[in-house]
């Protein structure tokens, strides 16, 4: 029995290091490394060849070495009846909630802003909205989007929440379903889009939704590049009804260098770097699923297939 790590382009061998000081035991493969695939039962992995584990006969359990699967079920020959897993990690969790306090912050601030000025040597003083007077609508209140309501609310932002089923949160005004997403984005001064990839939300920030903003919003999506219709982002920028944006992800990752998000003025782009996983810090829960999945016991952090996240 063994594990399968494929993660083309990451650094497998941190993760075989920190998997084998979690489980001494373990045999582990890093693909392409020659190997048998009936030996293989658990695959870790992040971006795997599409295709690929449609050739193993005996997996069942497929681990993303992150928080969304997306990368693994968008790949439909995946084999019948192997169960996804995913990432649910303090680190990972802290790090968001500082990314996007950091985005937001800068935005009021308009720190942003002041680099450019710096570069053109211009003494460029603006006006500035505090935390206490500012709405920050948070789409996603699942772990990530808790954890970032939670840091907002802490620094004295006014912070709404919209979900796909009722929430009852302290401190988050929670919206949820179809039919609350207008009054959700009315009040979305700044929104951050934190939901997970999946058929419903492939596209979610378009045209329509920023229209329902208000006038003068800022967009930071730090979920996943498919969320966000470009051409669409970039129309309403211009036309002045949104101020700005901050993406963390992009539709082809790394950005490609003639891409028009590099050279405008009011895109922020960092590269998906919101939230890392630790392998450190994760390995245990992918160890503790191994021996789960060797005892036949349910699964930590298991994806539901039906809704895809
Ligand atoms: P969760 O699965 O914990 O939460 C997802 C949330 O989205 C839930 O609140 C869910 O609602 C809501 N949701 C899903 N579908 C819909 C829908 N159709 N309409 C309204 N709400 C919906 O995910 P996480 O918080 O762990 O992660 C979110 C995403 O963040 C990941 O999928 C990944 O893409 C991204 N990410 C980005 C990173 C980066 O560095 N940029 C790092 C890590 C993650 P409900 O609660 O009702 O089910
Ligand atoms: C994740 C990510 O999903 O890093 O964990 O995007």
């Amino acid at each position: 029995m063994s594990v399968l790590i494929v993660a083309p382009g990451r650094d497998s061998e941190a993760w075989v290091e920190a998997l084998k000081n979690q489980h001494p035991g373990m045999n582990i493969y890093t693909y392409p490394e020659e190997h048998e695939p009936e030996e293989v039962e658990f695959a870790l992995t992040w971006n795997h060849p599409r295709g690929l584990f449609k050739n193993y006969p005996n997996l069942k359990v497929i681990a993303s070495m992150g928080a969304g699967v997306d990368h693994i079920l968008s790949d439909n020959s995946l084999p019948e009846n192997v169960a996804i897993t995913r990432v649910v990690d303090e680190t990972l969790t802290e790090d968001m909630g500082d990314f996007v306090l950091s985005q937001v912050m800068n935005h009021i601030r308009n720190l942003h802003g002041y680099v450019k000025s710096q570069y053109k040597k211009q003494w460029d003083r603006s006006q500035y909205k505090r935390p206490q007077n500012t709405n920050v609508g948070i789409m996603g209140l699942g772990v990530l989007g808790n954890a970032v309501a939670d840091k907002l609310h802490k620094n004295f932002f006014k912070v709404s929440g919209w979900s796909k089923t009722e929430k009852d949160c302290d401190n988050v005004t929670s919206y949820y379903g179809k039919d609350q997403l207008e009054e959700f984005l009315n009040n979305s001064e700044i929104l951050v889009c934190l939901l997970p990839l999946t058929e419903d939300t492939e596209n979610i920030l378009n045209e329509d939704l920023f229209d329902m903003l208000p006038e003068g919003a800022y967009v930071i999506n730090v979920a996943r590049g498919e969320h966000l219709v470009e051409h669409d982002l970039m129309k309403m920028i211009d036309n002045g009804h949104l101020s700005g944006a901050s993406l963390d992800v992009f539709r082809e990752e790394p950005l490609p260098e003639e891409h028009p998000f590099w050279e405008h003025d009011r895109i922020n782009i960092t590269p998906h770097i919101a939230s890392v996983t630790k392998p450190e810090s994760v390995v245990p829960q992918i160890a503790e699923n191994y021996d789960r999945m060797k005892e036949n016991q349910d699964l930590k952090n298991k994806v539901e297939m039906e809704r895809g996240y």
